[in-house]
């Protein structure tokens, strides 16, 4: 916990300088603590970022929080401080070395280069830049090595929510014996689409059980006890939004245009953590007993696979969590033996899926910084070792 917080003014109001954060391991960041800016902090993703800032202790100097013009002014905690929202201006990017982006996509395309700009690491949870092939799209646990080419301030794209949990389950036994093709079915929770979507859910069950009529502002339809396509637009070839991001972004983070993927994602009325049903064709034969190994010692990922007692990954065991939950593994049945395997996971899409991700690549940064005089407004430089 902070001992010592001053205050400071900054253009549109107060804001406060933690100045002794302690518990972090300093040695990782050598010392500097950066200047930290949340776009979105209002959000069900900014929410996730305040709680894991603190959970990592995450080494910060200043903490700025940015929200539409709808909370400016409004307050958040963080540990022991008051923290005001602000509006996003010209200049407020000024002194922030890593801004952590969860606003949406015209946020992101508006913003996030005017923060490039000023100095500051982009993270960038939008759809917005992921397919720039000037940017990287970076699962740590995966392709961390995709950035390290860069040296100076830049954005950096957080993969969508369902790619992410896929792929941290899927890559590993990818590397052993090579996906050729990967049938998706994703169970999708009310918050992938906001904290506005959870609470509709919410009040749809309390209208349930008053017999009122349901509020259906955001999906336009009873969503409590029912199950429907997900809420993006759908394309001239069937496929929706969501469908597409999990091939296009596969092929980018794998840098392999031949992987196969077809996707079926729907929303199923859970609060939080999606659920994927994954099969998977292989290039090389890969039982299921070695599937098993490998994600046993897999990082970010946990075996939940108890057949005797039907317990499998779920959404409400993996809601809070930071490892994917992996299960429900066996020889696909339809497929030459050895070929493909079935298996069933569940990740929570806010953390994992979204702000831990992104808080990943933040310590990444930190740990493969240089510091120096120059570079971002603060006096520090981040760049990759
Ligand atoms: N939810 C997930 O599981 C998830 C997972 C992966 C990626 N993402 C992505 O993360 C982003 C945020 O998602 P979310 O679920 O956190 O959405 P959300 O709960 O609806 O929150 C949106 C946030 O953006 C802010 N915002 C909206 N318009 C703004 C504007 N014009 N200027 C500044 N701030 C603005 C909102 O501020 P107010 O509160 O003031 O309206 C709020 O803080 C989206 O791009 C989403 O696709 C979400």
């Amino acid at each position: 916990m902070p001992s010592d917080t001053r205050e400071r003014k900054c253009k549109s109001g107060n804001y406060l300088v933690l100045s002794t954060i302690t518990g972090y391991p300093e040695s990782m960041s050598q010392g500097f603590k950066p200047c930290i800016a949340i776009v979105g902090a209002t959000g069900a993703v900014g929410q996730e970022f305040l709680e894991l800032l603190h959970q990592r202790d995450f080494p910060l100097s200043t903490l700025r929080l940015f929200a539409s013009s709808r909370s400016v002014g409004s307050v958040l905690r963080f540990r022991d401080a008051q923290l005001q929202v602000e509006a996003l201006v010209d200049g407020c990017f000024d002194g922030v070395d890593i801004a952590l982006f969860s606003a949406g996509r015209g946020v992101s395309q508006a913003w996030a280069p005017r923060a490039v700009d000023s100095g500051a690491w982009v993270i960038d949870n939008s759809s917005f830049f992921r397919m720039d092939p000037a940017v990287p799209l970076i699962i740590p646990e995966v392709n961390l090595h995709a950035m390290s080419e860069m040296r100076q301030p830049g954005i950096i794209a957080n993969p969508n929510c369902s790619t992410i949990i896929a792929l941290m389950a899927v890559t590993p036994l990818h590397k052993v014996a090579g996906v050729k093709r990967m049938v998706i079915s994703t169970y999708q929770s009310a918050s992938g689409a906001g904290a506005a979507a959870m609470r509709e859910l919410e009040g749809q069950a309390r209208e349930f059980a008053c017999g009122r009529p349901y509020t259906t502002a955001i999906f336009g339809r009873q969503y409590l006890f029912n199950c429907f396509s997900h809420n993006t637009e759908v394309g001239a070839d069937g496929y929706n939004e969501e469908e597409r991001k999990l091939l296009r972004e596969t092929r980018k983070i794998w840098d392999d245009d031949s992987v196969r993927v077809s996707a079926t994602c729907v929303r199923v009325p859970t609060l939080r953590a999606h659920c994927e049903s994954i099969n998977l064709t292989f290039d090389r034969p890969l039982g299921e007993k070695q599937a098993r190994e490998i994600l046993a010692a897999a990082p970010g990922v946990s075996l939940v696979d108890d057949r005797a007692n039907n317990q499998f990954p779920e959404p409400i065991a993996a809601s809070g969590l930071d490892p994917v939950l992996v299960g429900r593994i066996r020889a696909d049945m339809g497929q030459d033996p050895g070929c493909g395997l079935e298996m069933f996971v569940a990740g929570d899409q806010i953390r994992k899926g979204a702000a831990l991700n992104a808080l990943q690549i933040a310590e990444a940064l930190l740990v493969g910084q240089v510091l120096g005089a120059q570079g971002t407004k603060s006096g520090a430089r981040i760049a990759l070792a």
